[in-house]
Order: structure tokens, then sequence, then C-alpha cells
């Protein structure tokens, strides 16, 4: 159902509510029409939104589509822009799709993810709130393959990447890059430094730059606390026990830290720096002993609705640093929990959709991998959620690991889960 809003409708009140409750008073035109693209930029930078008719000043005339809790109006007829198209679909569908397809219809370039929201990191960079993780196999017949659906999700409008050295992508996605023709500025691309590469910053970044055929990356991440020992043919070299052989002597991720900051940073070769795999135990030291000056924008571990991490994310959160999910959809385990799935059935949305959607809610970037194009569209079709559902999934939780989890020592690669204090 369309229901244009008038100039006599948008001249009375007609606010934006972030889904946590904050509104946005929208900028308005000369004639007090609502000037939908300053507004749009404003909130599509924090999270998903919803807008909302007030309802003291609402009139019989004005019909406000009942949606829940919320009336929601189709204001495709205010204004052709591109965010408010954006706005316009997000809230009257569950999904972008159709936005993207009338994108499309203009060329690939415009089916940006300016549809999507972002997040400002704490260096006041901005981050799109879905990237396409990159994680694929090692073999040449994956490596080739991972260009395709990377190509594929540059089309479908992905403009963030996560990969790292270690996943052995850096070169095919910046294949995929150049082939889709997208400027490198439009493109948000994560990297990380190898657990092996710890003592030789400056050298793995330029590494990372050359594989991927760029001058700098947006975000790049210390990838674990621990360091391993250095064997240029050999990446996952083992002790006698079958664990990562770690560094002797180790390098301190203080130190580490301090390296990214002079050689990744300071040198331009990164937008945003950040870690991943830290936990309360080691984010401490990491931060109380850093004289850098500089914090570290975001720390990239697993999350999905089986492991909450509420007590990190609130330590991350108090200090403006951002939680970015990997692992995020949690699997078959978590897409085919029963309350997933019946509040997934509410929405008239897929379970990964609802997953990702309450990421988001929660302020978290989420990274799924996807070589399929139908998933890889769902993923970046995003559903606003009622807060009692986000609340809901948040209940979830079991505290379990799937991504990493430890062996029969306890250990998850090179450290113990007391040392990365996990437990
Ligand atoms: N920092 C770290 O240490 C670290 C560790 C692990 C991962 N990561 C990052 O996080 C990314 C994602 O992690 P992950 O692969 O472990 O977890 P994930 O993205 O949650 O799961 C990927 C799996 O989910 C399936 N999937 C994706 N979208 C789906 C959908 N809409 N419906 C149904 N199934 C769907 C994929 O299958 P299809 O291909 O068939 O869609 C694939 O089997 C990695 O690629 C990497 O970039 C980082």
């Amino acid at each position: 159902m369309s229901i244009p809003l008038s100039t006599e409708i948008t001249q009375r009140s007609l606010t934006v509510i972030h889904p946590e409750g904050r509104e946005f008073e929208p900028h308005r035109g000369s004639h007090g029409q609502i000037s939908t693209v300053t507004a749009t930029n404003t909130f599509l930078s924090n999270s998903p939104v919803s807008i909302k008719l007030n309802p003291l000043s609402r009139t019989k005339s004005e019909h406000p589509r009942k949606e829940g809790s919320q009336n929601i109006v189709n204001i495709d007829s205010i204004h052709d822009s591109k965010p408010l198209h954006c706005l316009q679909t997000i809230l009257e569908f569950p999904s972008i799709t159709d936005c993207q397809d009338k994108a499309c219809h203009r060329g690939i370039e415009d089916a940006s993810l300016s549809y999507l929201p972002s997040f400002t990191l704490n260096n006041g960079v901005k981050i799109p709130a879905i990237g396409l993780g990159c994680f694929t196999g090692v073999s040449q017949e994956d490596q080739e393959a991972a260009c395709h659906w990377i190509l594929t999700a540059l089309k479908q409008g992905y403009r963030h990447f996560d990969t790292a050295f270690i996943y052995n992508t850096e070169q095919v996605l910046g294949k995929a890059i150049r082939d889709s023709g997208i400027p490198r500025n439009e493109i948000f691309i994560t990297t990380k430094l190898p657990w092996n590469h710890p003592g030789r910053v400056e050298w793995s970044i330029n590494e990372s730059l050359k594989n991927l055929g760029v001058d700098y990356v947006d975000l790049y991440l210390m990838h674990w606390p621990f360091s391993v020992h250095f064997d240029e043919n050999n990446s996952l070299p083992r002790d006698g026990h079958g664990d990562l052989l770690e560094a002797d002597p180790p390098v301190p991720f203080e130190k580490t830290w301090e390296d990214i900051v002079e050689y990744v940073y300071k040198t331009g070769k990164a937008k945003a720096i950040g870690v991943s795999n830290f936990s309360l135990k080691t984010f401490e030291p990491l931060l109380s002993t850093n004289k850098t000056g500089i914090a570290p924008v975001v720390n990239q571990i697993e999350m999905h609705p089986y492991l909450v991490q509420n007590g990190l994310k609130s330590y991350c959160e108090e200090r403006g640093i951002l939680i970015e999910a990997y692992t995020p959809t949690g699997y078959s385990a978590v897409l085919n929990d029963p309350t997933i799935r019946r509040i997934a059935t509410r929405y008239n949305a897929t379970s990964a959709q609802v997953v990702l959607a309450w990421h988001v809610a929660r302020g978290v970037i989420a990274c799924p991998m996807s070589k399929s194009a139908e998933h890889q569209k769902e993923n970046i079709t995003l559903t606003i959620l009622e807060k009692e559902d986000v609340d809901a999934i948040s209940a979830l939780d079991k505290n379990q690991r799937f991504g990493n989890p430890p062996n029969e020592r306890n250990k998850v690669w090179a450290w113990t889960m007391e040392q990365l204090g996990w437990e």
C-alpha cells in the first residue's frame, strides 16, 4: 500500500526513530517539507531506522500503514533521491532488494552500500554494517572460485570485504575489485596481520597491499594476540603436540600494536586499525600500556546468538571500540534455532536475515561469508527488528563457540583458553 506524503503532512511531525529510541528530527526544506537527503544520510550512518508519524499530529487523511507498533508510511513521492529510495524501501519491504534492483538498472556503481547502514569508527571513518567474509579454502580451485563469488557480491551491492593475509584471498579480492570497475574509494577493505608476522609488521603490510593491488586498506587488524614462529614456507608450524608453535621469544601484543600504529596507521597504509580475538583479559594490558595515543577502532570476535559476549561488548563500547562479528550466522545450529525461525516467519524473512539484523540492531558490524548469490543478497537485505525480538534473540546465549573451538589440550591454535581469556 502506498500513501504519498504531501507537503502538508510533512510540515507536521514526522520523526525518524532509532530502534533504541533515539529520535532524529529530519531536516526541512524552505517550504517546511522534509529535506530527506540530509536526514537520511545522518541516520543511515548510525543504525537502521524507522519512520513514524507523530501520533499527536496524525489526522485521518494521512492513513499511516500500521505495522507492529509503528505507523509506517511510504515516502517515495517526495523526492527521487537515492537515500530516500533506500529508506522508503527499508520501511516498505522487509528487504532492500527492490531498491537495489532500481539502482542496478542505472549501473553497478549505483548499487552501493549507501542502502545499508554504516557505523562510524572512533577515528571518524565510516564502515558499512555488513561486510562479506572472504575466508575460503586454500586450494587453487578455491581461490579461483573466490574471485567469482566476490565479484558477484560486488555486483549485488557489497562494498565492505573482510580478508586477511592468512586467508590467501587478498589477491583475488583485489582482482575482483578491479574487474568490477568500482572505484577503490567506494570500497571498504579489511585485512589482518597474520599470527606469524609480529616483529615484521612493516614488511607484512607492504605484502598485503601488494597482494591486494592497492595503496591503502581501510581497516587493518592484529589477527590474534599471540605470535607464532616465522617460517617462510609454513604459516602453520606445529609443536610436538600439534599445536601452533609460538615464536621464541614471543612478541608481546603490546609491541605489535605499537608497530601497527607506527608502520601501518601513521604511514597512511590503513585508514583505521584494530584487533581481533581480544578478550577482557587481553584488552586490559593492551589499553593500559598503550602509549601511542591511538586506540583500536574495532575488536573482531566470534559473535552470534549462541555467543552473545555482553561483557566484552560493553567493555569495548564504553571505550569507543566497536565489535565486528565473525561467524555471525552461528551456522546451521543458530539458523535452525526454533526461536530464530519463529521470529523469521513473523518478519517474512530468513533466519540469516534475522540474525544479521540482530547484530546491526545491537550496534555490531557483521561479516557473513557466502559463496551463494542468493544468500549474499539475503545477507545485505536488512530487516528491522522490534526491541523485544532483539532481546529474545540475545537470551539464546549459550557461550558456545563454533569458529575456533579449543582442542583436547584446551588450546585454540597457540594459546590455551585461559591465556586467551576466553573461558
Ligand atoms: N578474525 C578471525 O579470527 C576470524 C575467524 C573466522 C572468520 N572470520 C571472518 O568472518 C567471516 C565469516 O565467518 P564464517 O564463515 O566462520 O561464518 P558465517 O559467515 O557465519 O558462515 C558461513 C556459512 O554460512 C552460510 N551462509 C551464509 N549466508 C547464509 C544464508 N543467508 N543462509 C544460509 N546459510 C548462509 C555459508 O554458506 P553459503 O556459502 O552456501 O552461503 C557458509 O557455509 C570469514 O569469511 C572471515 O572473513 C574472522
